[in-house]
């Protein structure tokens, strides 16, 4: 069966990475995931001094990008994809609440979206993988076979983060949540370089209502006939 490069973009707190991941390891393609690369470059810049009260030092970033190498590999245990910043395991460290701070300015970066973007090309060199992200397939795989784009209203969105946090012990102000992914979907949608939108040929996924178990199926019907039609 021919391989194919599948897209997977849509807005923040809707599920994509976990539906992205689940649907790699049932057809046997690799998972990218491309938030995980902004969030390396994050972590490169707090390890080397390249932010400070002003935010990021972006003349020295932009002369340093070419040490910036990233990659993933599978876990040997849970087979899950750890991110690689210059070899090293730094899956944990991109998850903190330093590097969730700064990552959207480094996105927002043409130069670092440049470097990532060419980065994403060569891992989808030989098909066969999932990427999940924000401009998949609109910039960096336009020519994708299979293009997603989650959505799920923005109080459900806000439901399932204040969920996560109760579940974790933690305290939780709903509203409070909710005007934070409004605003984030806002930053997404309007940001100058690869703002977030559908790519015309991509299929809506709008899962509000949807169970994990339908989403898988909604994505493996899709990737059947699609490369059925291939
Ligand atoms: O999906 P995430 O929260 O891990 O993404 C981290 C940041 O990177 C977030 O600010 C959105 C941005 N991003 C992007 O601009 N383009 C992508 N393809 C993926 C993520």
């Amino acid at each position: 069966m021919k391989r194919i490069i599948i897209a997977i973009d849509g807005f923040s707190s809707c599920g994509k990475s976990t539906m992205a991941k689940s649907l790699a390891r049932n057809i046997g393609y690799l998972y990218f995931d491309s938030g995980a690369m902004y969030r390396a470059v994050a972590l490169f810049c707090l390890n080397n001094n390249l932010v400070n009260s002003d935010g990021i030092d972006v003349n020295n970033l932009r002369s340093r990008m070419n040490e910036i190498k990233i990659s993933f590999e599978a876990d040997p245990i849970t087979k899950n994809s750890i991110t690689l910043l210059n070899g090293k395991d730094v899956e944990k460290d991109i998850r903190s609440l330093e590097v969730s701070r700064i990552v959207s300015q480094i996105a927002a970066l043409d130069f670092v979206r440049a470097d990532m973007i060419e980065q994403q090309r060569c891992m989808g060199k030989a098909k066969g993988i999932v990427m999940d992200g924000r401009d998949i397939g609109t910039t960096v795989f336009p020519d994708a076979e299979m293009k997603v784009f989650v959505t799920a209203s923005a109080e459900v969105r806000a439901q399932r983060r204040y969920d996560e946090i109760i579940a974790r012990g933690d305290k939780a102000d709903y509203n409070e949540i909710l005007e934070n992914v409004q605003q984030r979907d806002h930053i997404d949608q309007t940001r100058e370089v690869s703002p977030l939108r559908k790519a015309d040929d991509a299929l809506l996924l709008d899962n509000s209502h949807m169970t994990r178990e339908e989403q898988e199926q909604w994505l493996l019907t899709l990737f059947k006939k699609i490369t059925e039609e291939c």
